[in-house]
């Protein structure tokens, strides 16, 4: 629910509809790990309520680790640049590894994470971004799970943040300008 004074937000996608695709995506996950303990890397800080809502709804073990990068600062467009705020603590080697990201904008960021995890030598890796901007360029691979496809408009809320604000809000909104 929003206050009366959050006039700056129009919703986008509802708290409903973001809990019936994560049931989805959870159900897809279960039968394509079945017997399998992957390891879900969280991007910070904008994964966090979708990863926690995902690993909820999994009826496969699965172990959960957290990796930061900042490329936006506190503005809305890219800064082009991605850098590392906190490395990985697990060992990827051999480990089947699932990455959950908030949104896939640029794509830079899942460019930079997925050279950063192969490296390590995973046994498989795949990705899973709860919202994707269809205007996404250069990408020569596919994210594995996607939320919902979106346009390029900029959005707040279930972890998505404007200058570390309104990420606590349960439902997906545009941010108007
Ligand atoms: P990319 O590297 O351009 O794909 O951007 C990825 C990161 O930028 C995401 O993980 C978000 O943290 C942030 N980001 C991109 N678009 C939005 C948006 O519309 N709202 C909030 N954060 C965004
Ligand atoms: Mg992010």
């Amino acid at each position: 629910m929003l206050r009366k004074d959050q006039k700056e937000l129009k919703e986008y996608i509802s708290k409903e509809k973001i809990a019936k695709r994560v049931k989805k995506i959870a159900q897809k996950i279960n039968k394509e790990y079945k017997g399998k303990k992957p390891i879900f890397i969280g991007i910070l800080n904008g994964s966090f309520l979708f990863l926690a809502d995902i690993i909820r709804e999994l009826k496969i073990d699965c172990e959960i680790d957290f990796l930061k990068l900042s490329s936006y600062g506190d503005e809305k467009i890219s800064s082009g640049k991605v850098k590392m705020l906190k490395d990985l603590n697990c060992e990827i080697e051999g480990r089947d590894i699932i990455v959950v990201e908030d949104i896939v904008d640029s794509g830079l960021s899942v460019i930079f994470i997925k050279k950063l995890i192969e490296i390590h030598k995973p046994a498989s890796l795949r990705f899973v971004s709860l919202l994707f901007k269809k205007n996404v360029s250069n990408l020569d691979f596919k994210i594995d799970y996607i939320g919902f496809e979106i346009d390029n408009k900029f959005v707040v809320g279930y972890g998505l943040d404007y200058a570390q604000k309104y990420r606590n809000l349960n439902a997906i909104y545009v941010l108007k300008s």
